[in-house]
């Protein structure tokens, strides 16, 4: 669980990256490598983007991650906890996943998870995903981390969509 002098340190080290990123995808690959080395609990980190295609259902697209492969690169809105929080744009927070019906498998060690949706112009783009070995990982001051970081990449994003 991140304590508090620890998020506030990586929140500074999070906007330096942000500042410095030239591309959202580099703030996101940045972010991924840099929680899942700093908080130990945090096992599985990755991002995953709504790619919305004419004629065509929107679906969630793995992108930069940080652990195992998952077989989830694809992830319809009706499906797993990343379809719940994309498609109602509330994290989610679930303490044990065996007790979630939504919860898709990554791995058979995840024992708990978080997803942050990311918003830009108050509509939903993508979300932050975090998986963790550890049964009830997520508390408060982490759901304002990864909140934070969603909030960043969502800025990052706004600017890149306003040709800046
Ligand atoms: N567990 C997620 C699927 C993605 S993997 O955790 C990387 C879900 O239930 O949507």
């Amino acid at each position: 669980m991140a304590t508090a002098s620890n998020a506030k340190d990586l929140r500074t080290e999070l906007a330096e990256l942000a500042a410095k990123a030239s591309s959202a995808h580099e703030l996101m690959s940045a972010i991924v490598r840099l929680l899942q080395e700093r908080m130990l609990k945090y096992n599985w980190v990755g991002f995953y983007m709504l790619e919305n295609s004419p004629g065509q259902a929107p679906v969630l697209v793995l992108g930069p991650f940080e652990g195992a492969m998952t077989p989830h690169t694809r992830i319809p809105l009706h499906q797993g906890i990343c379809g719940a929080a994309a498609s109602t744009g509330q994290t989610v927070v679930v303490d044990d996943v065996s007790k979630d019906d939504r919860y898709l498998a990554c791995s058979l060690e995840t024992k708990s998870e978080i997803v942050v949706p990311i918003f830009v112009r108050e509509k939903v783009v993508g979300e932050l995903d975090i998986d963790s070995h550890f049964p009830a990982a997520f508390r408060q001051e982490d759901r304002e981390l990864v909140e934070y970081c969603a909030g960043l990449v969502g800025q990052r994003l706004a600017r890149t969509s306003a040709g800046k």
